[in-house]
């Protein structure tokens, strides 16, 4: 395996949520559970499974439920000791001990591009690894560590990428390039959102990225682009001028959770592999499509 040198993670969750409203109005989007694990703590272990020590989550206000999901919980504990609750114990106390998270406010919505940059004092001189905190991705090799991988071969920034079809590459950030390999790409160009015939390309970057620090230097030279923010991927079109960058078709299955549709698909898909749940999972669609018909 490669050498791993990729320690510390960026995972932004200061956006509002508003595509998941009314449940997002005082709760943060990445605390509603995927069957019972909260969406951020999905994307924390797979940080952590690639070997990440030092998580910076960037926040907002009314995020503060997500901290304390990463805390000890003591009053909870205590009771759970009392009542000899091991196995409850464990979970709770194992969640508070995942991983070092630094949280840092991004005290305006002004794009994902800007909730980046808020990272940069923490992060330093060193690369980073960016998860999305609305993003699954659900695969034998956690996401990050593949990316960790190319980037500790090749010693240039990757970003992660997924083949969509035509008609959905208006909701990407699209890149485009000289193909090296089966699945990996020297990218030359990316466009944010592009309309079907501008695109470069159908490789999508759905949330997942493994940056050099030269990108905080890019991200200060980006000018609010589409709907107004700064958006990563203008910043990634100058890193791609100064340095390699590569996109890797990752392996795994990516569900949106940010969205009704893609929550409810990664919703059903873990609860059918989850052995104490699946079999009365199956009872209740088999009961719904038949009343349906
Ligand atoms: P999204 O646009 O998908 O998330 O941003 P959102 O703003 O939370 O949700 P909607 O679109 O209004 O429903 C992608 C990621 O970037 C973060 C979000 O938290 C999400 O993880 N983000 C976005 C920030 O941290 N700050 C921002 O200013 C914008």
């Amino acid at each position: 395996m490669s050498k791993q040198i990729v320690r510390k993670a960026v995972i932004p969750a200061a956006g509002l949520g508003t595509r998941f409203l009314p449940a997002t109005k005082a709760i943060p989007k990445e605390m509603i559970p995927i069957v019972d694990v909260p969406m951020i703590q999905h994307i924390v272990e797979e940080a952590v499974r690639s070997g990440i020590t030092d998580i910076v989550l960037i926040t907002a206000r009314n995020k503060e439920a997500i901290e304390n999901h990463f805390d000890f919980s003591y009053e909870l504990e205590d009771t759970l000791e009392k009542k000899e609750k091991k196995d409850l114990l464990e979970i709770s106390r194992s969640i508070g001990k995942m991983c070092n998270l630094i949280s840092v406010r991004q005290k305006m919505p002004l794009g994902l591009g800007h909730a980046v940059l808020c990272a940069a004092p923490v992060i330093g001189n060193e690369p980073f690894a960016v998860l999305l905190g609305d993003d699954l991705i659900d695969s034998k090799v956690p996401c990050t560590q593949q990316l960790c991988e190319i980037y500790a071969r090749e010693n240039a920034s990757v970003v992660g990428v997924m083949e969509v079809p035509a008609a959905e590459v208006s909701k990407y950030g699209i890149v485009g390039g000289d193909m090296l390999r089966a699945g990996l790409m020297h990218v030359k160009r990316l466009v944010e959102k592009p309309a079907m015939a501008d695109a470069p390309s159908r490789y999508a970057i759905p949330g997942r990225y493994v940056l050099s620090p030269s990108i905080f230097e890019c991200l200060r030279n980006t000018k609010p682009g589409k709907g107004g923010e700064i958006q990563l991927t203008d910043a990634l079109q100058l890193l791609a001028e100064r340095e390699k960058l590569l996109a890797f078709q990752f392996e795994g299955t990516r569900y949106d959770t940010g969205d009704r549709l893609g929550f409810i698909d990664a919703t059903l898909a873990f609860a059918l592999r989850r052995p104490d749940l699946a079999a009365g999972v199956r009872e209740i669609m088999k009961r719904h499509l038949e009343i349906r018909g």
